[in-house]
């Protein structure tokens, strides 16, 4: 046995003895899980039990408006069971210590962070992730993240982010699945199961928190934080279904947002946190409050006063403050005063010491540190290689004119042009919890790497991705007029998207449009091959570059290994595959633009003035959502089913053969969608229903067969029952939300 096995062996048995000393009932103990919950909540004074509804952040990362100093004094103290924003599994095993060996009880601590797409690891921007349609590949990127943050000492991360999100200028769209809700319920789950793993006590899972409860995605003008006013019908259909799939797939944690939901914010609305929740979907784990978020219901104007907004939300169904102190402050004030019970606050503590037990906690509170791990798993190869492989997968080509792309290996000359080719700390996105910067390889260095010696790569920057100065374009003309081909790498920095990041405008910011007309008018004169590789965290109104660049590669921010993928993207080692899980719009004024719209009255009919359309642009998106385009083609057989009546008990088989016809292997995602006809409410244009990512070697033909069952059409109808309703359907089955190739269905 190893000196490091005996070790633990000895700090498992340890904190076993410590742990029976103060009356705390170990794991294994004959009883339910419930029964040892209420055997530790019958030791706790009023205080304690407030202390395991508090969560603190430490000082080593900072991720909200407010820092309280003296933590370690609050964990000692018993003041607070969660620790958030600490990490490394020594830090971890200190603040754990403290907790196990200095309290009277020793109720160890939970660690949360925002691991939301890698832990030091960074696999792309979730958005990113999302558009690679590939299930295996996203729940990899979580089961990854796991490994490394409980290797370095985390319980929890605060993750998935399952809003649905329709409006770009919203920042915070680059840290979920998209537009769509059954992709968005599909992606959730992924997310859960990587995360969470099958088994929560194992060291190497991480429980995961459902957020932003509910509706944030939701907020008027896409700006943060901002109100949001929608209908029952919309936010039971569009906003609710991921957190449903989250508690289906056995989340252990829910996150609440900051919004107010018409009229009530979400962290003191009990209609969310437990009529729904809890009394329609049986959840079971606990629910925490995001950042002050309770404080935050004095300026909205719900609570007079924190006390009061204290009340609300723990008569809501919050569990746990995080970072508010509001429980902390006063909560003991409200109980003496007859406004919340104690029975309220040991509903609250119960759920929150059963995940505790659930993660083994109470059996070996330092079960999810291990320094020795911790420099083994985190960037090991095989984690950097799955960083790299998710990441090609969620590129999406855009424009490919004339097969600009991909590039031959054999150029002797190279531009690698734009303020993102070599910016390292942008690759990371946002959220992108301990990972480092200098850990990232930048295009420029991916495309060094790829090419080797036998080409010459030019480097100029041209201008800063935000800055005015244009005093860096002569030397990016010069490199490009002695170049065979330009790669020009433009977008946002990676601080334009995330928490607090909204835009009105959603173009290339700075002189980044300026730089690209310039480059494009060269390449066009010289009839020398441009692409354009994107990187953004939303997706950007980009009519010009539609219109007149060569080749547009979506990258997203595509975290530590991104300039390696894209290298292998843009010179052919891997054809493109992903495809949008939002829609880009041509300008701002189109938003919110989804493709899962409403008829209206009045469609539009470019022939009839009175119709729905805007005087100035089309009605239709950029790119429509579900986009992408490959290095090869794919053409679609008519769309076959095997009824064309069917009714409640049946199985409709919905089928298409698709066809490589172009000349490289490559990936499609086939993509099902549904148009309800007539309902007792109206129904959307179109809605996915189902999607399959395939490999097809080129000249190969494979039949893709797709399933639907009267509960796949159901939806809220006019009494506000789910249900399908009998009529006909449409299906349609492509590439895109676009598709053409359609059949009719009649549901009996
Ligand atoms: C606020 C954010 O809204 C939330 O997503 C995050 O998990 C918390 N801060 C903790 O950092």
């Amino acid at each position: 046995m190893t000196n490091k096995y005996i070790f633990l062996l000895l700090g498992g048995l340890l904190s076993a003895i410590c742990a029976f000393q103060k009356g705390i009932p170990p794991v294994g103990e004959t009883g339910g899980l419930d029964a040892k919950v209420d055997s530790l909540l019958a030791l706790m004074t009023l205080d304690e039990k407030i202390g395991q509804m508090t969560l603190f952040t430490s000082d080593w990362d900072v991720t909200g408006p407010t820092l309280r100093e003296g933590y370690k004094d609050d964990i000692r103290a018993g003041k607070t069971g969660a620790i958030f924003n600490a990490h490394t599994a020594a830090y971890n095993h200190e603040l754990q210590r403290i907790a196990v060996e200095e309290t009277r009880l020793g109720i160890p601590l939970l660690f949360g962070y925002d691991v939301i797409h890698g832990y030091k690891t960074i696999f792309p921007v979730s958005l990113g992730e999302a558009a690679s349609w590939d299930m295996e590949a996203i729940e990899k990127s979580a089961r990854v993240a796991a490994e490394e943050a409980t290797a370095a000492g985390l319980h929890w991360t605060f993750a998935p982010m399952v809003d649905i999100a329709r409006d770009p200028r919203w920042g915070r769209i680059s840290e979920g699945a998209g537009e769509d809700v059954f992709y968005g319920k599909k992606v959730a789950a992924a997310r859960v199961k990587g995360f969470q793993g099958g088994d929560l006590s194992a060291a190497n899972t991480l429980l995961a928190c459902a957020k932003h409860y509910a509706a944030y995605g939701a907020v008027q003008a896409g700006r943060d934080y901002h109100t949001v006013d929608i209908s029952e019908r919309v936010l039971r259909e569009t906003y609710l279904p991921p957190f449903k799939a989250a508690v289906d797939a056995g989340v252990g944690s829910f996150m609440t947002s900051f919004n107010e939901l018409n009229g009530v914010p979400a962290t003191g609305n009990k209609h969310l946190l437990t009529d729904i929740l809890r009394n329609e979907w049986h959840f079971k784990g606990f629910v925490v409050t995001d950042y002050t978020s309770i404080n935050e219901m004095v300026p909205h104007g719900i609570a007079a006063d924190e006390k009061a907004a204290g009340e609300l939300a723990l008569k809501a169904g919050v569990d746990m403050d995080m970072q508010g102190a509001v429980f902390y402050n006063f909560l003991k004030k409200s109980i003496a005063e007859g406004k919340v019970s104690v029975e309220q606050v040991d509903v609250a503590v119960r759920r929150i010491l059963k995940i505790k037990y659930e993660l083994g906690l109470f059996d070996d509170p330092y079960r999810y540190g291990d320094p020795e791990l911790e420099k083994k798993v985190i960037l090991s190869a095989a984690h950097l290689e799955a960083a790299r492989d998710v990441a090609r997968k969620s590129f999406v080509l855009l424009k490919n004119q004339d097969r600009t792309l991909p590039l031959s290996k054999g150029l002797k000359t190279v531009a690698v042009i734009g303020p993102l080719a070599d910016s390292k700390k942008d690759l990371l996105g946002s959220w992108h919890a301990a990972g480092n910067a200098e850990d990232c390889v930048t295009l420029l260095a991916g495309l060094r790497e790829k090419l080797g010696a036998a080409s010459t790569v030019l480097f100029a920057e041209g201008c800063k991705t935000l800055g005015r100065s244009k005093d860096g374009f002569a030397e990016a003309v010069n490199a490009a007029k002695r170049a065979d081909a330009v790669i020009l790498a433009v977008g946002e920095t990676r601080g334009l998207s995330g928490e607090a990041a909204s835009r009105s405008m959603i173009g290339l910011p700075g002189v980044q449009l300026d730089l690209v007309k310039e480059l494009v008018a060269i390449c066009r004169q010289a009839d020398k091959p441009l692409a354009v590789v994107l990187m953004n965290g939303r997706p950007l109104a980009i009519p010009w570059l539609a219109e007149n660049a060569p080749a547009i590669l979506e990258t997203w921010f595509a975290g530590t290994q991104g300039g390696h993928a894209i290298a292998d993207v843009l010179f052919g080692d891997y054809n493109p595959s992903g495809k949008l899980p939002a829609t880009f719009p041509r300008n701002v004024g189109q938003v919110p633009i989804y493709y899962c719209m409403k008829n209206t009255g009045r469609p539009m009919d470019p022939k009839n003035k009175y119709t729905s359309k805007y005087l100035d642009v089309p009605n239709s998106p950029q790119f429509p959502f579900g986009f992408g385009l490959s290095y090869t083609s794919f053409d679609y057989s008519p769309v076959l089913v095997d009824k064309t009546v069917f009714g409640r008990n049946d199985k409709l088989k919905v089928s298409v053969r698709v066809t490589n016809s172009g000349s490289y292997d490559g990936e499609e995602v086939v993509q099902l969608y549904v148009r309800d006809l007539v309902g007792s409410v109206t129904r959307p244009v179109r809605e996915l229903k189902g999607f399959e990512k395939i490999f097809l070697k080129k000249g190969e033909t494979r039949e893709v067969e797709f399933t639907l069952r009267a509960e796949d059409l159901a939806f809220y109808t006019r009494d506000m029952s789910f249900k399908a309703e009998a009529g006909d359907f449409e299906i349609f089955v492509g590439g895109n939300s676009d598709a053409e190739n359609s059949a009719k269905v009649e549901l009996r």
